[in-house]
């Protein structure tokens, strides 16, 4: 008998019962996630169900009160935010926090301030060579840039740390039907790299196309798990869960 070498890969974020919440408030209520080298995976659900509280809680900006976190074959439960973004697991957080008094190259400088200098000059132009319109601005302040720009800038800080997973929170709050689009042929190009994306979005038939696999949460757990056909594919679960 000839054995088969296994083909299946680890996930890359395996999210296993994590709870969390704010004083004594519990947010998140025991939520299991996965996502695998090189997936797009959309994370769904309305406002309020706690999306945001697990992207802070997984990446250690708010501390587990319980569960694990497993991120490229280390143990990232409890871990500071600092070893997490030096893990690689990246966060473009929602509402873009970018230093609205500092330069545009200064919010990418700061993004990278896990990774060697001698990397930094290197990857500012891989970021100019992705938003050109970043690079027209480099010296703008953050502050006085359009929505869209300071969007761009976001992402691009997050790039700027190196991620193997990228994380991004309602990238598409506020930005024109235009912008929308370019920023999911992005998100496209990106993920055809090799990079693994997260995506928190209330744009759910965009997201859909470019996700592998889509999570819907509710009241801080997760109501349905599956890949973006099944979600589009069932009149119900569209009904139930996307309101489409
Ligand atoms: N810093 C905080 N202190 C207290 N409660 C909070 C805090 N942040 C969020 N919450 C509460 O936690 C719950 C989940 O909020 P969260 O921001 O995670 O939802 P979300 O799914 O990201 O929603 P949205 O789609 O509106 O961004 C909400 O009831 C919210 O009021
Ligand atoms: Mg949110």
């Amino acid at each position: 008998m000839t054995i088969q070498p296994s083909v299946t890969s680890a996930p890359l974020l395996t999210i296993e019962g994590l709870r969390g919440g704010y004083g004594r408030v519990e947010v998140l209520r025991g939520v299991d996630l996965h996502v695998n080298p090189g997936e797009t995976v959309a994370l769904l659900g309305s406002n309020g169900a706690g999306k945001s509280t697990l992207n802070n809680v997984m990446c250690g900006i708010y501390r587990a009160w319980a569960g694990k976190v497993l991120f490229d074959g280390s143990d990232l439960s409890g871990a500071h935010y600092t070893d997490v973004v030096k893990a690689g697991l990246i966060q473009v957080p929602e509402g873009r926090k970018i230093f609205p008094n500092l330069s545009v190259t200064e919010n990418l400088a700061l993004g990278s301030f896990v990774r060697a200098r001698e990397r930094r000059s290197e990857n500012i132009d891989k970021v100019f060579t992705t938003f050109p319109r970043l690079k027209e601005r480099e010296g703008q302040l953050a502050g006085t840039m359009s929505g869209g720009e300071q969007q761009m800038l976001a992402i691009g800080r997050g790039l700027m740390a190196e991620p193997r997973l990228l994380i991004l929170d309602e990238p598409s709050l506020g930005l024109s039907p235009l912008l929308v689009e370019e920023l999911f042929s992005l998100i496209e190009q990106l993920s055809a790299t090799g990079l693994a994306v997260l995506l928190v979005e209330q744009n759910v038939g965009q997201s859909l196309e470019v996700a592998d696999r889509a999570y819907v949460m509710e009241n801080g757990g997760i109501r349905f798990s599956g890949t973006s056909d099944e979600l589009l594919g069932s009149d119900e679960l569209r009904q139930a869960y996307l309101g489409l």
